[in-house]
């Protein structure tokens, strides 16, 4: 990683460079979209990939009926339901990867803008939501043949309605924040006979008329500590004392990266060493802009800087970047090469929030952490469905990017207006993926899946692959993040420490690669990851491992 808190001058003589190079200097990047379902009925506000190879997606339940039926006899029954007391459709499906197959899923109580983590055993642990659902914990663990549905289990201390999770070293979820929560709870809790809430101050501060302290950005930092963003500004936090034990500068410019001015946020990839650790975020929207859109004003022009800060720095500074095209609303996802960036859908006006989203911007743009300054984004090829407020985004274990949803609108209107209700799958395949490459892109023979790691312990795998002459081949290992409202939460990617590729026998093309698991619990939480190998910058396909 290079450092990128450099001497005050040094700084402002490249903030300068990459304010009026990086828009001109984009390079072209490539990467294919295919259309994989026109549509699966309900629209992906929220998605989770789980170890099955099966995407969780659902919606919100309050809204009318979707597109999708629930089975015989699963109707539900709810006399406090705003628009439909008995309702026959579904609010959540199950998507199957392998098969591009989906089913409905039953969901009863209201998950609308929640939040959620997947635990050690690989169990979705979903929270909150709105109305019936603020303080509900639902809990879907995966099945292989399709009776597993969603569990409504236990209640939330307090209501939470734009929350964020994430996963803790002890295989704990802390849940962080909500609309007028300045707080954090623990799922499971410590102890079940209290309530458990911590005061976070810090979210008080930080709300303002525009409320822009909701679904804060949470990263686990290499301390142990979790780094908290909202607004405009973070802090470090000892969530074991409530400690705050560290500030952060606001971003420079001042204006709000976090919902409803949403930007996104990702952890640049982890070495192995664990000293360091950067974060990244992009876009958002001008202060103001949320109030503009709601009165129907104006649809004020999206942020188009990224921050970039070292956050284990003990002076931290922000690094400001120009994205090619201003953005609000897009999602940002860590690429399995350690070495890409992604930043798919969202807007280039308005807010997030319904009705409030103008001028889609349809590029995916690649950020590569590792290039010089100015050579660092490429522009990719442009989508051709408008993907706002209520789109989601995930990478999945082939290496393709699933996008699904943009609903900004109260109920599903799939006519007359600008931006329909959009129930379709999308896949995006990063320029890696393209047929020139697949002479180059490593195939795992052994072991087989799902690999059972231990912390710090070393294992070695097979691989097929014509390797690169020049650039190495690299290990690396990807938590399946929870996506909505522009961030993925518990989105983390290692690069394990590895020894050179040997060929075996000597002239073929399968090569033996011997890597160290992470060292603790810190750097990689307990569960389920991805696991790739990379040929230069070339990710194969990933195989599921297991790491407690
Ligand atoms: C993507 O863009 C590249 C050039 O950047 C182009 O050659 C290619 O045909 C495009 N692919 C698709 C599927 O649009
Ligand atoms: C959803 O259902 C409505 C009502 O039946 C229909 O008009 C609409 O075309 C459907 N939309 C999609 C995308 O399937």
């Amino acid at each position: 990683m290079k450092p990128t808190s450099a001497l005050p001058l040094l700084f402002l003589f490249l903030y300068d460079i990459t304010l009026s190079h990086s828009a001109a200097e984009a390079a072209s990047g490539g990467g294919r979209w295919d259309l994989l379902q026109r549509s699966i009925g309900v629209s992906a506000m929220h998605m989770q990939l789980l170890h099955n190879d099966r995407v969780i997606i659902f919606d919100r339940t309050d809204f009318g009926p979707s597109n999708l039926s629930l089975p015989d006899g699963k109707c539900r029954h709810d006399h406090h339901e705003r628009v439909l007391k008995i309702d026959c459709t579904a609010h959540s499906a199950e998507y199957d990867v392998v098969t591009n197959t989906f089913r409905p899923l039953t969901i009863h109580t209201d998950t609308w803008c929640s939040s959620g983590s997947v635990d050690p055993d690989g169990r979705l642990i979903q929270t909150g939501g709105s109305f019936d659902g603020e303080r509900a914990i639902r809990t879907f663990f995966p099945c292989t043949d399709s009776r597993c549905d969603w569990k409504e289990v236990e209640a939330l201390a307090v209501p939470r309605w734009y929350a964020t999770n994430q996963i803790l070293p002890d295989g704990r979820a802390i849940i962080i924040g909500g609309r007028l929560q300045f707080s954090y709870e623990f799922y499971p809790k410590s102890n079940p006979s209290t309530a458990g809430i911590t005061n976070l101050e810090f979210l008080l501060q930080t709300r303002d008329v525009e409320e822009n302290n909701l679904y804060p950005f949470v990263h686990l930092n290499v301390d142990g500590n979790l780094f908290i963003f909202a607004n405009n500004r973070a802090i470090l936090l000892d969530y074991t004392k409530n400690n705050i034990v560290g500030t952060y500068p606001p971003v420079p410019g001042g204006d709000p990266r976090s919902y409803p001015s949403t930007g996104s946020s990702v952890l640049l990839p982890l070495e192995s060493s664990g000293e360091e650790a950067e974060v990244l975020i992009c876009g958002g929207a001008p202060r103001g802009s949320f109030m503009k859109a709601i009165k129907n004003e104006a649809f004020v022009g999206a942020l188009s800087t990224c921050g970039r800060i070292k956050i284990t720095d003990p002076s931290p500074t922000w690094f400001i970047e120009t994205m090619p095209t201003p953005r609000v609303m897009g999602d940002m996802i860590l690429l399995p090469s350690g070495k890409e960036v992604l930043i798919i859908n969202g807007a280039a006006a308005g807010a997030a929030g319904w009705e409030l989203g103008r001028s889609p911007v349809m590029i995916p743009v690649v950020y590569c952490p590792g290039k010089p300054v100015g050579a660092r984004f490429e522009v990719q090829n442009s989508s051709s469905t408008a993907r706002l407020y209520h789109s989601s985004a995930i990478l999945l274990r082939d290496g393709r990017i699933l996008v699904g949803g943009s609903n900004p609108h109260e109920n599903y209107v799939f006519s007359g207006v600008d931006y329909p209700t959009e129930l379709s799958l999308e896949a995006f395949s990063p320029d890696y993926l393209g047929a020139e490459h697949s002479i180059l892109r490593p195939r795992i023979i052994e072991p087989r899946t799902p690999l059972m790691l231990n912390y710090g312990k070393q294992f070695s795998l097979r691989f097929k692959a014509r390797l690169t002459s020049n650039e190495g081949v690299s290990v690396t290992m990807v938590a399946p993040s929870f996506s909505t409202h522009s961030f993925s939460m518990n989105q983390r990617l290692l690069i394990l420490k590895s020894s050179k590729a040997a060929t075996i026998p000597s002239g073929s093309s399968t090569h033996e690669i011997g890597a160290v698991a992470p060292k603790s619990r810190i750097l990689a939480p307990p569960g389920y990851y991805m696991f790739f190998i990379v040929n230069g910058r070339i990710p194969g396909e990933g195989i599921w491992v297991h790491i407690q």
